[in-house]
């Protein structure tokens, strides 16, 4: 049985309203929530949208907790291509989320496997993530999980596929500059999340929103794991759903 709430939009504008509507809703609700948020072009309109929301009044980040979904290893939070770096720019530096409140796996980690435990430590010791923000790869990943051949669990340091670091390269001077790999929370850490909101826009998405909701489970594509999740929204574009 497919849980999966799926939500057309005509634009990436009205997928970020769409699902600004469902971050408004939880944060009114519990203004200490816990947010999982994500980096990339998807999220961008979603942004936007609650930064303008919260300058009207209708949401208060104040006691919002976050915690990000992946970190590029070896890059500074300073560092313009880092994704600390980017949620400053595109989010945290406009609404009234704590800086204290803000989590990012650090790239610069000396001891990785210390680093990951404390942020699975951190993330249950707010009580576990209410809304866990995806975008999907082409190849299907999910934070920087890419598909392999078995599901990750937790926080961990992943090789990034040679996909990945393609589509990605618009962000660098060149291919040579983005890295190999990359920290990210686990497909069980996604899943443990209470409710999942995946954004999904354009053409090229089409085919990989397609098979992750449509075809077979599998660590192959590492997105399909989302039809056992009890409570996930799906927000595309017209263009991304044309082959549902
Ligand atoms: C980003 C992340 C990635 C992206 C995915 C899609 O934090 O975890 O899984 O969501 O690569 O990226 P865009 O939205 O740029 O197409």
């Amino acid at each position: 049985m497919l849980h999966v709430h799926i939500l057309k939009a005509k634009d990436p504008a009205e997928v970020g309203k769409l699902a600004a509507d469902q971050f408004e809703a939880l944060i009114n609700t519990k203004p200490a929530c816990v947010l999982g948020l994500a980096t990339g072009s998807s999220p961008l309109p979603l942004y936007r949208e609650l930064i303008a929301r919260e300058k009207a009044g209708k949401i208060d980040f104040s006691r919002v907790r976050s915690a990000n979904l992946d970190e590029y290893k070896g890059l500074a939070p300073d560092h313009p291509q880092s994704y600390r770096y980017f949620m400053q720019e595109n989010l945290f530096n406009h609404i009234s989320i704590k800086p204290e409140n803000t989590i990012v796996p650090d790239g610069l980690a000396a001891d990785v496997d210390a680093m990951c435990a404390a942020y699975e430590r951190q993330i249950e010791e707010w009580g576990g993530v209410d809304l866990q923000l995806l975008g999907i790869g082409h190849d299907g990943h999910i934070g920087f999980n890419e598909p392999d051949s078995q599901f990750s669990t937790m926080t961990h340091e992943m090789p990034l596929t040679q996909m990945t670091r393609e589509a990605n390269k618009r962000f660098f001077n060149s291919i040579d500059e983005v890295p190999t790999a990359a920290y990210t929370m686990g497909i069980g850490t996604v899943m443990a999340a209470r409710k999942v909101v995946m954004i999904v826009t354009g053409r090229d998405k089409a085919e990989i929103l397609k098979k992750s909701f449509f075809g077979p489970v599998t660590p192959e594509v590492p997105a399909s794991i989302l039809q056992f999740h009890p409570d996930v929204t799906v927000i595309c574009d017209e263009a991304a759903c044309e082959l549902l």
